[in-house]
């Protein structure tokens, strides 16, 4: 079955980190984004995947190539230069997915679950589509199916008076009837070509449309905090692991728990750190503490600071911070820095929308 994932958005909620990185290219525990969705995909049945992209230039083409040496399965790059909506993103994709049911995975969107019974009973039912839901706390946030027995009534965005806690997570699987279904739609309020409009048709047209209820967690990763809470959960799952009794990256007066990754060419230097974490190659950490639910990207250098259940990019420092840094996400070359330079003073040299709280 063929697959695309949706990555052609513009992630303007994490600004200014995604102005150089696209967001399915971000780290999650020291892997990008888009290779979990490529993972449960392959898992759910996809044999072939297209990643709908801003660009043929896409760091993300870069990144992935033909995804056979990187990731195992055949990658086709299709263009939408002007994202309209999700549904507009399917349309773009018809040449590609041709006259066959397939699926559709949000490139920022991450899953506990594998999902593979998704697809086992989409074919067994003959269903029009199916939609992985699952609960939320706040069901007025999100867009939530109205079920009927072991069938979806009815989609509502963003309900007042919602009719079930089950939001409509990133993964559906379709019949090639949807690409009528979207002829059919208007462009909505926010002049996007709705996917839920398009599923709305296809159920007044009298498809059935199935739920599958997602097990475990599932993180819409589009702004900063969810990425750092999506990075904790991936790192919760780390298997055990025993703390190193004797390692030659870890030197002087160090300690290192259980659940933690060590890199290649790494130096652990009078420091103590405590997973789950993740630490990539050609590290330094030096009189620092590495807290759990942290991952630090290749090429990295912390010294004299502590930092805990944050992300650190490649090719970041990190020097004489005081003070834990906490809940943090530092993109690739950043560098910050305590000088001992006087008077003593904040300089902060930031792009648009950055965050810093002192
Ligand atoms: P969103 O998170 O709704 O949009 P976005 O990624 O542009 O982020 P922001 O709201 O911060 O600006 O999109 C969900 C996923 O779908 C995301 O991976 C991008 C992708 N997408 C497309 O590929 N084409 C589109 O037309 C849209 C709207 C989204």
């Amino acid at each position: 079955m063929k697959a695309i994932i949706l990555a052609a958005g513009k992630g303007t909620r994490l600004y200014p980190v995604t102005l150089t990185m696209p967001k399915p290219l971000l780290p999650v525990a020291n892997k990008a984004l888009i290779k979990y969705a490529i993972e449960t995909l392959t898992n759910m049945g996809a044999t072939e995947i297209g990643l709908v992209v801003h660009s043929l230039e896409s760091p993300i083409r870069q990144a992935l190539g033909d995804g056979l040496a990187t990731v195992g399965v055949p990658l086709t790059y299709i263009e939408q230069t002007n994202p309209r909506g999700l549904a507009h993103a399917v349309k773009v994709a018809q040449p590609f997915l041709g006259d066959e049911p397939f699926l559709m995975y949000l490139g920022d969107n991450i899953f506990q679950d594998s999902m593979k019974t998704l697809t086992t009973r989409f074919r067994e039912t003959g269903a029009g589509a199916a939609i992985a839901l699952t609960e939320v706390p706040d069901p007025t946030r999100f867009g939530i199916a109205e079920l009927e027995g072991d069938r979806i009534k009815r989609l509502v965005e963003k309900p007042k008076d919602p009719p079930s806690n089950l939001a409509i997570a990133g993964v559906y699987v379709f019949q090639p009837a949807i690409f009528d279904a979207i002829d059919h739609i208007k462009p909505s309020w926010r002049n996007e070509l709705e996917i839920t409009d398009a599923i709305q048709y296809l159920l007044d047209q009298g498809h059935s449309v199935i739920p599958y209820i997602v097990e475990g967690w599932w993180i819409d990763a589009g702004n900063a905090d969810s990425i750092i809470l999506a990075n904790q959960l991936v790192l919760e799952q780390l298997p055990y692991s025993p703390g190193p009794q004797t390692d030659s990256r870890i030197q002087g007066d160090s300690a290192v728990s259980h659940r933690v990754i060590l890199g290649e060419n790494t130096q652990i230097i009078n420091s103590v750190i405590r997973g789950p974490a993740i630490i990539g190659d050609n590290v330094t950490i030096r009189d620092s503490y590495i807290g759990p639910y942290t991952a630090i990207g290749d090429d990295v250098v912390i010294e004299g600071s502590e930092i805990e259940h944050s992300i650190v990019m490649c090719h970041c420092s990190i020097r004489n911070i005081p003070g834990r840094i906490d809940a943090s996400l530092i993109a690739e070359n950043a560098h910050v820095s305590r000088t001992k330079a006087k008077p003593v003073t904040n300089r902060l040299i930031l792009a648009e929308n950055s965050v810093v709280q002192l």
